[in-house]
C-alpha cells in the first residue's frame, strides 16, 4: 500500500495534489511519501518482532539525506556499500554501530574510514578482503567485527542482472568452503567473526528461494558452532520484491517473510539483521514527467516525455515495467490506445514502455511513473547534460525539496580547463 492515490480526480501524494508540486518545482521530479517510507520500515520491524533484530535500510536504493534521516530516526540501521554511502549515513546521523558494510570490492581507504568512524560489522566477501581488513584493523590497533557472506547456490528466480546467490555470481564464498574460510578468519588477529551473511538477489517474488537459503544458513550455523565459532549474528540480506504492476501476482508480505525467518532461524538465538531497500523505498516514490509531444510514426504512436533513461534507468537497463498513469484520473470508460512512451535522449533504448495502453494524452499533460522510489534517483546520471532531477519529500499536506535541480552553470563549473587551453 502506498500514499499516491487519486482523490477528487487528481493524483495526490499524501494530502498534496501532485500537480501542485510539479507546478512549484517543475518536471521531471521525484516525489517521495514519508508515510509510505515509514509504513514499510515499520512493517519489517514488526514482522521480526520477538527476535532480537535490526532492519538496515539498503541505502543504495535511495540515499537522499532526508530519507536516511527519516528512517534512522525511526530506528533503522543502514547497509552501505561504499565510502560515499558510509559518509552519507554518518552525515544523516546514523551511529556507526547501526551501519553494516557490504560489497565485494571494499578498498583499504574504505575500511579505514569505517573503522575510524565506527561500524557494526563488515560483511566480508572473499579471502583477500579478509586478509586486508585484518591488516588494516591491526595497524589501527582495532579488531574489526565481521560476518562472512556465503553463496548458498540458490536460484532466486529473478532478473539475471540482480540475482546474486548462484555459484556463478561474484558474491560471497561458496558454502562448501565455509568451514575452511571461517577457520582462516578466526585465526586472523584483526578480525572478530560474529556471524554469517547471505543475500541471494533483488525483486524476489516468492519466499521459497529465501527459505532454501536460510535453511542452509541454519545448518551452517550449527556446523560452525560445533567447530567452535561464536555465531551470534545472521545478516539475511534484502531482496523482497514489490508489486510493479497492478495485475501481477502480489509478492509475499513482510509478515510472511518474518514468519518464515522465525520458522527457519528463530531457534538459533541469533541477532537477525535484514537489509531491505526496494520494499521500503520502491512504492514510496513516483517520478512525475510532462508530455512534450505526441508523435505519429509508421504504424505506431510515440508519447515523448521530459523524463529520460538518465533519470530512470530501470526500463532500459532491465526491461523493467513501471506503471505510468496520468495525474488526472481517467474515467472508467475512457478508451485506451497502445503507445510507445519514450524520453528525449538520442538512443532507441530510451524507451519506458512499448505499446502501453494509455488514455488520450496531449502536450503539457503530466504523468507519474509509479514505484520509482528505489533505484530511481540513485541510478540517474547527467547524460546528454540533462541536470539531475530534483527530489521532493511529502509529509501530509506539506512538501519540501530535498535535492534541488542543479543549474546548467552548476554542471558546467564542475569541469575544469587545463592551463594549456
Ligand atoms: N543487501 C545487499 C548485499 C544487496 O546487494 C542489495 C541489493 C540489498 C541488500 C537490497 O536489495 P533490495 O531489498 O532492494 O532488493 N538496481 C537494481 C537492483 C539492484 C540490487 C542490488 N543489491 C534494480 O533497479 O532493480
Amino acid at each position: 500500500m502506498d500514499h499516491f492515490l487519486y482523490r477528487d480526480g487528481q493524483l495526490h501524494a499524501e494530502d498534496v495534489p501532485v500537480s501542485e508540486i510539479a507546478r512549484a518545482v517543475g518536471t521531471p521530479v521525484y516525489i517521495y511519501s514519508e508515510a509510505t517510507l515509514l509504513r514499510h520500515f515499520r512493517l519489517f520491524d514488526e514482522a521480526l518482532s520477538g527476535m532480537d533484530h535490526l532492519v538496515c535500510f539498503a541505502m543504495k536504493s535511495n540515499s537522499n539525506q532526508a530519507v536516511l534521516k527519516l528512517l534512522a530516526d525511526a530506528g533503522a540501521g543502514m547497509d552501505v556499500v561504499s565510502g560515499g554511502e558510509y559518509a552519507r549515513a554518518r552525515a544523516a546521523g546514523v551511529p556507526g554501530e547501526r551501519i553494516v558494510f557490504s560489497g565485494v570490492g571494499k578498498t583499504e581507504a574504505e575500511m579505514r574510514q569505517a573503522l575510524e568512524g565506527g561500524i557494526r560489522q563488515f560483511n566480508i566477501e572473499s579471502e583477500p578482503e579478509m586478509a586486508l581488513l585484518s591488516g588494516v584493523a591491526e595497524s589501527m590497533g582495532k579488531v574489526a567485527p565481521v560476518t562472512i557472506r556465503i553463496n548458498p547456490d540458490v536460484d532466486a528466480r529473478t532478473h539475471e542482472k540482480i540475482a546474486t546467490g548462484k555459484s556463478e555470481n561474484k558474491f560471497g564464498i561458496p558454502i562448501s568452503r565455509a568451514s575452511a574460510v571461517f577457520a582462516e578468519a578466526a585465526a586472523l588477529p584483526g578480525l572478530e567473526v560474529v556471524g554469517i551473511d547471505v543475500h541471494i538477489g533483488s525483486q524476489l517474488v516468492e519466499l521459497e528461494p529465501f527459505e532454501q537459503a536460510y535453511t542452509k544458513v541454519a545448518e551452517l550455523t550449527r556446523q560452525l558452532r560445533a567447530e567452535g565459532h561464536d555465531i551470534r549474528r545472521l545478516d539475511l540480506g534484502g531482496g523482497l520484491g514489490i508489486p510493479y504492476t497492478r495485475s501481477n501476482e502480489v509478492p509475499p508480505l513482510p509478515q510472511d517473510y518474518g514468519d518464515m525467518v522465525r520458522r527457519t532461524l528463530g531457534h538459533l538465538d541469533c541477532e537477525i539483521e535484514i537489509e531491505p531497500g526496494r520494499l521500503i523505498a520502491g512504492n514510496a516514490g513516483i517520478l512525475v514527467s510532462s508530455v512534450i509531444y505526441l508523435k505519429s510514426g509508421e504504424g505506431r504512436d510515440f508519447l515523448i516525455v521530459d523524463a529520460a533513461m538518465n533519470d530512470l534507468l530501470r526500463p532500459s537497463m532491465y526491461g523493467a515495467y513501471h506503471d505510468i498513469v496520468p495525474l488526472i484520473e481517467p474515467s472508467s470508460d475512457t478508451p485506451l490506445a497502445p503507445i510507445d512512451i519514450v524520453g528525449p535522449v538520442c538512443e532507441s533504448g530510451d524507451t519506458f514502455a512499448k505499446q502501453r495502453p494509455m488514455p488520450p494524452l496531449a502536450s503539457g499533460d503530466l504523468v507519474a511513473f509509479r514505484s520509482a522510489g528505489a533505484y530511481g534517483a540513485v541510478m540517474s546520471s547527467e547524460y546528454n547534460t540533462r541536470p539531475l532531477i530534483p527530489e521532493v519529500l511529502v509529509r501530509g499536506d506539506q512538501f519540501a525539496v530535498i535535492r534541488p535541480r542543479p543549474t546548467y552553470d552548476d554542471i558546467i563549473n564542475r569541469d575544469k580547463l587545463p592551463e594549456w587551453l
